[in-house]
């Protein structure tokens, strides 16, 4: 497994690799690596000969708070844990390599990234689009992988790819769970044991929200009630959005026939978390999950 720091010598790696026949699929991640980042690893190994990890804490993402230098950051534990996998290469940029001094280039999506995590975070997504076409460009992968836990970022990214006409195809793991229900994400490190029990209220009402679905409920008012009351039972959680939406273009879903795609996002305590689920009210269909 190769670590490389600069633009150069990973824009070289990847293209001797591709030059010689190998397909690359690329997982970009900010580190603090869990189970969820090896599940796509895992993925990408299965489609691809060559497997690209990026880790870089993109400060372009970050909002003015505290979240950024809170960030939890172990570069050596996630090499040891991507040792483990079958990784050929990892990229691991200083700040300079991706933002050099003087850089005042920014990439905007300018539809979806407006709204639910966009609007909550402003100019969360420009720093995410901003980061993902600078490691495109210079990884250059066939593949790139994504986790659905962040969904709205995969419309975003399928935007970008579309609109830029990148050559590179999308593919999406599933969101790895605790054996409780708790989506796996690095924020699940800040939380007290206390809030870690009331975190639980995000999956139980999307899993809330599956069950009335397949029961027949089809007023999307009726299931974004019932999740509300399940998180508003808890405390220590504070509700930002809970939306039914279509899941590739995020409009407000006004039937609940189709598949649609319930998120969540709240504050248990000072942490923000975010879940979904994809939810067909014909659970055979192909959406059905
Ligand atoms: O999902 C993430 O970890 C980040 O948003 C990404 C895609 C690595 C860009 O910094």
């Amino acid at each position: 497994m190769r670590r490389l720091q600069s633009a150069t010598q990973m824009l070289e790696w990847s293209r001797r690799e591709r030059c010689s026949g190998k397909g690359i699929a690329f997982v970009p991640t900010m580190g603090a690596l869990h189970e969820g980042h090896l599940s796509l690893v895992d993925l990408a190994a299965d489609r691809a000969s060559r497997v690209v990890v990026s880790i870089f804490v993109n400060p372009a993402q970050f909002g003015p708070s505290k979240d950024l230098e809170q960030y939890p950051r172990d570069v050596e534990r996630d090499m040891e844990m991507l040792s483990d996998r079958k990784v050929d290469a990892v990229f691991v940029p200083e700040e300079d390599v991706l933002y050099p001094a003087g850089c005042t280039t920014l990439v905007v999506e300018t539809g979806l990234s407006e709204i639910l995590e966009g609007a909550s975070r402003p100019g969360h997504f420009r720093g995410v689009v901003t980061v993902v076409t600078k490691l495109l460009l210079i990884v250059e992968p066939d593949l790139l992988v994504l986790g659905q836990k962040d969904a709205q970022q995969v419309a975003v990214l399928r935007r970008l790819i579309h609109d830029l006409k990148f050559s590179v195809d999308v593919i999406v793991g599933p969101i790895i769970r605790e054996s409780g229900g708790l989506a796996l994400s690095s924020r699940n490190a800040y939380l007290s044991d206390d809030e870690r029990r009331q975190a639980a209220c995000l999956h139980e009402s999307l899993f809330e929200a599956r069950n009335l679905v397949r029961g027949g409920e089809d007023d999307a008012g009726v299931v974004l009630g019932a999740m509300r009351d399940r998180i508003e039972r808890e405390p220590a959680v504070r509700i930002d959005y809970v939306v039914a939406v279509h899941p590739d273009t995020f409009e407000p879903a006004t039937s609940l026939e189709g598949p649609t795609l319930f998120c969540v996002a709240v504050f248990v305590g000072d942490t923000r978390l975010i879940d979904n689920e994809l939810v067909s009210s014909h659970p055979e269909s192909p959406d059905g999950n």
